[in-house]
Order: C-alpha cells, then sequence, then structure tokens
C-alpha cells in the first residue's frame, strides 16, 4: 500500500491518477498542483512543478512512496537528479528519466546524435550556432525544400518550422541564432529534411533496460478542422491507430524501439519512465520526427483508459529497475477523445469562465486540462479545458459518443474542432 504523487496539471496527469486509483495497492494520491478534475480523485497540492525543494518537503510529510513526474519541465531541469541526491528523499521510487537522458527531449541536437549512433530511422540533419552561422546560411541554400528548422531546446512546442522557401529558411535562422527568437534554446539550430507521411506516435515504458510497448496513439495538433491553422498542444487523439497492422508494428518495435532501449542500456543512462517516440510513417516505413521523455497529452488521455490491468503496479516495477517479465493487456475496444479549449487558444483567450455540464451523466470519461475550482463551481484555467474521452467498437463510434458528451458540456467560448478521427471513418 502506498502514498503517490503525481506532478503536473494536465489531461494526461488527470487520466494518471484516474487509472491509479483503481489500483487496490493505491492509498493516497497527491497531485501537484493539479486541477478541479485531479481534486475530485486526490488531494492537490499547491506546488509548482519546478519547486523542487517544496516538492521534496511534500514527499517527506505526505509519506509518498511514488512520485509520477508528469510534464517534461521538471525532468528536464533535473528533479530526478535532485530528488536523488537528498538523503531524506532517498526510499522514493520515481518514474521520469533523469536530467541527463531527458535531453532525448530537451535537445534535438542530443536526441539526433543518439538517433544517429544507434542506427535509428530519422531525417538527415546539420546542426548550427552562431560560430558557424555563414555555414548554416549556406546550408540552407543548399538544401531541398521544405527544410525543417528546430531550435535545439525547449521552446513550448513552438521551436519547429517547415520553411517552404530559401529565403524564409535563412529569415528564421538569422531570427534564432541572432535575434534570439526563442531565447537561448534557439542559440543552436537543428536543419533537417522534411519527412512525408503519416504521424503517429508510439510509447514506451521503461527500467532504462527492459520494456513494455503501451497502445499507439495518433495525436491531432492542428486547432482547425482538416489539419488547418496553428499548431496547438493536441486538439484530440485516437487509440488504436487504423493503419497499424502487425507488419508496421514489427518494424517499429525492431528498427525504432529496440534500439533506443539498446542505447539508453549502452549509455547506462538512469532512464525509469515513458519514451514517448513520434514517427513519421511514409511508404511503411517508419521514421523518428521526436522523442519526448514522458507521456504525451491528449495522447495519454486515450492510452491510459485502454491500459487493462494495475498501471500502480506496473510503474512501481519500472521505477524499482524490475520491469523484466512484465506485460500488458489492453482493451481491444477503440479510444478517442475530444479536447475543449478556450475560444482564441493557441492564442490569447480568456479564463475564469464557469463550466457547466460536468455531472451529466455520460458514456464518457471527463478529463480535466485547464480547470480549477471555486466553491461549488469550475472554471476554465487555461487554453485546453477537457478532454472528453470514449470507447467504441470503433474510432468513429467512440468520437461520437465524445461529441454527445459534449452536448451537454458549455462555457463561455467553447471551441472543439468536430473532425478527431475524420480520415478513419
Ligand atoms: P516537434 O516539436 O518536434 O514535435 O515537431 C512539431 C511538428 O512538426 C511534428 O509533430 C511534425 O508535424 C512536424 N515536423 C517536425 N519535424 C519534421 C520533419 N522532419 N518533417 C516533417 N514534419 C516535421
Ligand atoms: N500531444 C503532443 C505532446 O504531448 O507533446
Amino acid at each position: 500500500m502506498m502514498n503517490v504523487l503525481i506532478i503536473g496539471s494536465g489531461g494526461r496527469e488527470h487520466a494518471i491518477a484516474w487509472k491509479i486509483k483503481q489500483s487496490p495497492i493505491c492509498t493516497q494520491i497527491y497531485v501537484a498542483p493539479g486541477n478541479a478534475g485531479t481534486s475530485e480523485i486526490g488531494i492537490n497540492l499547491p506546488v509548482q512543478t519546478t519547486d523542487f525543494k517544496a516538492l521534496s518537503k511534500m514527499v517527506t510529510e505526505k509519506k509518498i512512496g511514488l512520485m509520477i513526474v508528469g510534464p517534461e519541465e521538471p525532468l528536464v531541469k533535473g528533479i530526478v537528479d535532485f530528488f536523488q541526491s537528498q538523503p531524506e528523499n532517498r526510499d522514493l521510487l520515481i518514474v521520469g528519466p533523469a536530467q541527463e537522458p531527458a535531453q532525448l527531449e530537451g535537445s534535438k541536437s542530443f536526441a539526433k546524435a543518439f538517433m544517429k549512433k544507434y542506427g535509428i530511422p530519422t531525417a538527415s540533419y546539420a546542426e548550427f550556432t552562431e560560430e558557424n552561422y555563414q555555414d548554416g546560411v549556406d546550408y540552407i541554400r543548399h538544401h531541398s525544400l521544405p527544410v525543417v528548422l528546430k531550435a535545439d531546446g525547449l521552446a513550448a512546442g513552438k521551436g519547429v518550422i517547415i520553411c517552404n522557401s530559401h529565403e524564409e529558411a535563412v529569415q528564421e535562422f538569422e531570427w534564432m541564432v541572432r535575434k534570439s527568437k526563442f531565447g537561448i534554446a534557439g542559440s543552436r539550430v537543428v536543419i533537417e529534411s522534411f519527412l512525408q507521411g503519416i504521424e503517429a506516435s508510439v510509447f514506451v515504458l521503461t527500467d532504462g533496460s527492459s520494456y513494455v510497448l503501451l497502445p499507439e496513439a495518433k495525436d491531432y495538433k492542428r486547432i482547425g478542422e482538416a489539419d488547418q491553422g496553428l499548431n496547438t498542444g493536441g486538439m484530440g487523439a485516437i487509440s488504436p491507430v487504423p493503419f497499424f497492422d502487425a507488419v508496421l508494428r514489427e518494424k517499429i518495435i525492431k528498427k525504432i524501439v529496440e534500439p533506443t532501449i539498446e542505447g539508453i542500456k549502452k549509455e547506462k543512462y538512469n532512464y525509469k519512465g515513458f519514451v514517448f517516440i513520434g514517427l513519421m510513417i511514409f511508404n511503411g516505413e517508419p521514421f523518428v520526427i521526436e522523442y519526448n521523455c514522458r507521456m504525451g497529452d491528449p495522447e495519454t488521455e486515450v492510452v491510459i483508459p485502454r491500459i487493462t490491468g494495475d498501471l500502480l503496479e506496473l510503474l512501481l516495477s519500472a521505477a524499482k529497475g524490475d520491469l523484466g517479465g512484465c506485460s500488458l493487456h489492453t482493451d481491444p475496444r477503440s479510444a478517442a477523445t475530444v479536447v475543449a479549449v478556450s475560444g482564441g487558444y493557441p492564442e490569447a483567450y480568456k479564463t475564469g469562465k464557469i463550466i457547466s455540464g460536468l455531472k451529466e451523466q455520460s458514456e464518457s470519461i471527463v478529463f480535466h486540462s485547464g480547470t480549477k475550482n471555486n466553491g461549488d463551481e469550475v472554471l476554465t484555467n487555461g487554453g485546453r479545458v477537457l478532454a472528453i474521452t470514449s470507447f467504441g467498437e470503433d474510432i468513429d463510434k467512440a468520437a461520437r459518443k465524445s461529441y454527445q458528451t459534449l452536448e451537454k458540456i458549455h462555457f463561455d467560448d467553447i471551441y472543439f474542432r468536430k473532425d478527431i478521427g475524420y480520415e478513419f471513418k
């Protein structure tokens, strides 16, 4: 029996809390800082995700046995290393990689070098800084179009720019390297070839040497229907991905997942956590677009509900370095989640709007993202507000249920895409 602390405040953390709550070995769940949804499952602690000292105090005070780190920022800033250096937190088990391997997400250049070293298929690339600026300009001018520019560091999901002309690419390169467009994150730029194809993601839970593969997912990143408009953190997700057949899955395991875990093992990384592998599938061949050192949001809201069995047991095994021999069972049904956002998102939007209809009967699971409690009311508190997950015989039926549930939920200026899963109707 144990107390669990989940770090983060999104739909991902709500989904993890929801699942862990079902475990017979879970005593109490704490979420820092959490949202209105997590407050119904556990106890929210008003501590920010990067305030390691305050979190450490909470871990001691609340007798936490397992800490699960949801978002990338605390991981890339070294939360795992911090806790492992504290004598009073010596017995704490943690799901999340140490700072060095968290660079698989925190530094594009680190991730590309890792892929190159371990022969993992990805787009060809070169990297440049202020020091070899002119070489970068020449590299761009001779590059095929479109050309992709990536700020090396974390840039809140905005650091990737796909350029359709050499002039635009040189301009963006100059802004990043010489005008600090993304601050320090863009002082080094990875320039890579554009990959064509269909995107999908796989998720792996590892203890640094063994792994289990979680259900795959596809997210819908653009704000507008038919994948038009600005990029967002994610407007919906589906799992399974209908075009994932046995042949493709096997290729992904052999060419990407196994070499990735092998690399983590060979480098002796302290990696006990999730690896999120963003893929581009072209002509049946998978290529890695990016690694993330955590689960995706809103992908978690379809992946986690599809896991049958005890997630807490599995996470404990990973955190103890004891994942060998563990397996995972999945619900064969399809899951879809539709994200309701504040009007204006991903640009400026208002918060503090009253959300109604949350208690209505429905066949969906309503995960909260940007929400907060205000007495008896639940208010919007972010761009992405709710993720409505449903199961169905196929993706279309699952998505339809989420849309039925959304008919009962309201807040001022609510917006959601009406076409999640549209390719699979
Ligand atoms: P990232 O921030 O690395 O997740 O990239 C954001 C998005 O940019 C990805 O989800 C892809 O849609 C797109 N992208 C990134 N790299 C490439 C590439 N080499 N070719 C095509 N699209 C890419
Ligand atoms: N949905 C994309 C991400 O979590 O990065």
